[in-house]
C-alpha cells in the first residue's frame, strides 16, 4: 500500500533534504515528498558532494515523525535501502545488492545513495528527513571522473526517464510504508531481507574511518541494531556502527 503523501515538485534545489527540513520546521505532515530535476549541492554521507545532474536522476526526501527511539533512527535508512532494492529489482528487471551500510548497487556499481537526517527535540526524536538519490540512468557525458569508476545506472537510458521517475519514486513509498510502520518491532521484521542483499559479507573489505584511517578486515555477520560484525586482519572482532566508517570492497 503507498502512503497518502504531498509532493513538492521543483525544477532545481539546492538541495531536496534542505528544503524537506524547512517544510518540517514550518510544521509540515510526515509523507511530505520534495522532488527535483536537478540539486546544486546535493550532498551524501560522510560530508560528500552528490552529483545531481538533470534529467537522468530520482533525487527524493522523505519527511518523517516516526515514532521511534533515536537509537534506531539507522532503520529508517536500512528500511529505506531494501525498498529501493526490491522496487528497482521489480521495476528494472536487475538484481540489486546493498553495500552496508547506505549504498544499493547493481552489477557492483552505486545506483542510489540513501542520507538519513534526524533531528531531537529533547531526547525524543523530533523528525527524520530521509534523502535518496537514484541514478536512473549514465549522465550525458558520463559521471565525473573522480565516481566514473563506482556509479553506474537503474537503466540503458532508453525509455521515456520521466515516467521512470515517478514510478521508481512510487514504488519505493509502496515498499518503505510497511516497513516504516514495523520500526518498533522487536526482532526487525526486514533484518534478513537487508542481510540477503548484502554483498559484503564473508568478503576482505576496506574500513575507512572518518579521520582517514584505513583498516582491512572481513565482515562476517549483521548484528540485530544492523551494526556489522568484522574480523580485522589481527584477528580481533569489531562491531561497527554506521557513521563511523566507510567501506570498500577489495
Ligand atoms: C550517499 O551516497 O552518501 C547518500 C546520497 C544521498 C543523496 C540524496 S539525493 C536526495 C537527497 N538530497 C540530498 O542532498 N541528498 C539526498
Amino acid at each position: 500500500m503507498i502512503p497518502k503523501y504531498t509532493l513538492y515538485p521543483y525544477e532545481t534545489l539546492p538541495s531536496t533534504n534542505d528544503m524537506a527540513h524547512t517544510l518540517a520546521q514550518t510544521g509540515a505532515p510526515e509523507w511530505s515528498v520534495v522532488v527535483a530535476h536537478t540539486q546544486t549541492a546535493g550532498r551524501g554521507r560522510l560530508n560528500r558532494k552528490f552529483h545531481s545532474p538533470r534529467g537522468t536522476g530520482l533525487y527524493m526526501s522523505v519527511l518523517l515523525r516516526p515514532q521511534i527511539a533515536p537509537c534506531d533512527a539507522l532503520k529508517i535508512t536500512t528500511a529505506a535501502a531494501v525498498s529501493v532494492a526490491e522496487a528497482v529489482e521489480r521495476i528494472f528487471g536487475v538484481d540489486v545488492k546493498i553495500k552496508w551500510v547506505n549504498d544499493v548497487l547493481v552489477a557492483g556499481k552505486k545506483v542510489c545513495g540513501i542520507l538519513t537526517e534526524s533531528r531531537l527535540s529533547g531526547e525524543a526524536l523530533d523528525y527524520a528527513v530521509l534523502g535518496i538519490g537514484v541514478n536512473l540512468a549514465t549522465p550525458s557525458g558520463d559521471f565525473p571522473e573522480e565516481i566514473r569508476e563506482i556509479a553506474g545506472a537503474v537503466s540503458d537510458g532508453t525509455g521515456d526517464l520521466g515516467k521512470m521517475r515517478t514510478q521508481l519514486m512510487e514504488g519505493i513509498l509502496e515498499a518503505f510504508y510497511p516497513r516504516y510502520q514495523n520500526l518498533n518491532v522487536k526482532p526487525c521484521p526486514f533484518l534478513e531481507d537487508y542481510k540477503a542483499r548484502l554483498c559484503c559479507l564473508n568478503r576482505p573489505v576496506h574500513i575507512l574511518g572518518e579521520d582517514g584511517t584505513l583498516e582491512k578486515g572481513t565482515p562476517v555477520d549483521l548484528e540485530p541494531d544492523f551494526s556489522l560484525r568484522i574480523v580485522m586482519e589481527d584477528g580481533q572482532v569489531k562491531c561497527l556502527r554506521a557513521g563511523e566508517i566507510s567501506l570498500r570492497l577489495s
